[in-house]
């Protein structure tokens, strides 16, 4: 595990970009994965002003998207799909062919998970899996107890991360009830895993994860010993 204390909002979303552009200079058509939530919106910024000044060329990726709720169209504000196009895709002018996202209105939602499984199974599996961290240890929508062997699939929404993600829907939205996401199996054989940690709610989680010490109920720890793991937190989570 490779541990990047970072000291001010700039510098996290920095060396976050860093290893970004580092993955698609490296690998032209690299798969990177892409979260949503407020983490990583400094990282999209920095990414789009770097490529502004031909330091990046973020059409060299192939993205798609970690997680999105169940039952919610992409075209609908509230999806995760739509968060993605507002933040980086439409922003970046990506070419809709190098984009998959996960359609969370799929009149059979199985067969959506298995499309964005084979998606990206035909591009060799993730060469990046950009991750947040949930306070109860979640990455992407795996709640604690999650199998740490599966592919794409649909899951029920804890409460409390029903309750944190309400927090972004000032109209009044109720947050779904279930998610389609990213399995845990499919994002430990990233061949880079690029872990965001930031806010004072994540402690906890991410302390779990330097105690190195595998435990189900703390999602995350599914990555101790991921032979290229990168953690960019911001320093206020240091353990003393
Ligand atoms: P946040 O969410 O970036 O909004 O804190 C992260 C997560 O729950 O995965």
């Amino acid at each position: 595990m490779q541990l990047e204390w970072t000291h001010s909002a700039e510098d996290f979303a920095a060396h976050a970009a860093a290893r970004v552009v580092a993955c698609l200079a490296r690998k032209p058509g690299a798969a990177v994965a892409l979260p949503t939530g407020t983490t990583p919106i400094g990282l999209y910024d920095r990414l789009l002003a770097l490529a502004a000044t031909e330091q990046t060329d973020l059409r060299r990726g192939r993205y798609f998207n970690l997680d999105e709720y169940v039952g919610v169209p992409p075209e609908d504000a509230h999806s995760f799909a739509a968060f993605l196009r507002r933040h980086f895709i439409d922003r970046a002018g990506l070419d809709p062919a190098q984009v998959r996202l996960l359609r969370g209105d799929a009149s059979d939602i199985n067969a959506e998970a298995a499309a964005h499984d084979a998606a990206v199974a035909a591009l060799g599996g993730l060469d990046l899996a950009i991750l947040g961290l949930g306070g109860n240890g979640h990455i992407a929508f795996n709640e604690p107890g999650a199998d740490w062997n599966s592919g794409t699939h649909v899951v029920p929404l804890t409460e409390e991360t029903r309750a944190a993600n309400q927090a972004y829907f000032a109209d009044g939205y109720v947050v779904p009830s279930h998610g389609l996401t990213m399995g845990i199996g499919m994002l430990r054989r990233a061949k880079t895993v690029l872990l965001m940690v930031s806010g004072a709610a994540k402690a906890e989680a991410l302390g779990m994860l330097l105690a190195e010490s595998p435990d189900p109920a703390w999602p995350v720890t599914a990555l101790c010993g991921h032979p290229d793991l990168i953690v960019v937190a911001d320093s206020a989570l240091r353990p003393t």
